[in-house]
């Protein structure tokens, strides 16, 4: 059967990995969240000590380092999958996002991990930068209290520390931060379909995704 490229972009929190994981799971195809990239850049930005005590960062210094950071669902070989979901991480991440030349070598990487097709990859500029010629392109948005409702839930049922108001805020703010960056700003590529999914259940957003993917297979 033919594979194609699958790209799912859209607000933060909007369970567009969550989406996109069963998506891959249930076509066999290799599932990409391009967000844990950027997040485990930050990480360890954080642990070089890059950023100072106003959250600015020393961009020139990430440069340099950067070469030395290898990311293949690990952070230099180690674990990082809950360290890169915490507020120290979440709400530095945009920052690290911006950088142009951070930008340019994990695009790089996603490039070539689609090269083969049969890929599902979630993110902010999937189906505009990375591949702008996908096959399917979904744009994935929800209210921002419903998104930050989901993420306090998220975190409460891990047993972390969790906040609503301070969540609402930090969702708040990297919506307006993704969309109003002058890298790769978060936009709906013209050819992308929306998925509201503020009132959908996880089992009816699968079943719409399918469907999506069925057409786009027969055509
Ligand atoms: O999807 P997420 O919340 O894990 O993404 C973390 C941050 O990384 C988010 O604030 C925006 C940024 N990001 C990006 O700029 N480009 C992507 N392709 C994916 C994420």
């Amino acid at each position: 059967m033919k594979k194609i490229v699958i790209a799912i972009d859209g607000y933060s929190s909007c369970g567009k990995s969550t989406m996109a994981k069963e998506l891959a799971h249930r076509l066999g195809y290799v599932y990409v969240d391009t967000g844990a990239m950027y997040r485990s850049v930050t990480l360890f930005a954080l642990r070089e000590h890059l950023f100072d005590a106003e959250d600015t960062l020393d961009a020139d210094r990430l440069s340099a380092l950067l070469p030395q950071v290898r990311i293949d669902f690990r952070l230099n070989g180690e674990n990082v999958e809950q360290k890169i979901r915490g507020l120290e991480v979440s709400s530095r991440v945009s920052i690290v996002a911006a950088q142009p030349f951070v930008r340019e070598m994990l695009v790089r990487q996603q490039q070539a991990m689609g090269e083969g097709k049969g890929i599902v990859m979630d993110g902010r500029d999937i189906g505009t930068v990375v591949f702008p010629k996908a096959e399917l392109k979904i744009f994935v948005t929800a209210s921002a209290e419903v998104r930050a409702e989901r993420r306090y839930k998220e975190l409460q049922a891990k047993g972390q520390p969790a906040d609503y108001e301070s969540i609402l805020k930090n969702v708040q703010d990297r919506d307006y931060m993704d969309s109003h960056r002058e890298v790769s700003p978060l936009r709906q590529a013209d050819d992308a379909i929306v998925l509201d999914n503020s009132h959908l259940t996880i089992a009816q957003q699968d079943a719409w995704l399918m469907d999506r993917v069925r057409e786009k297979l027969a055509e």
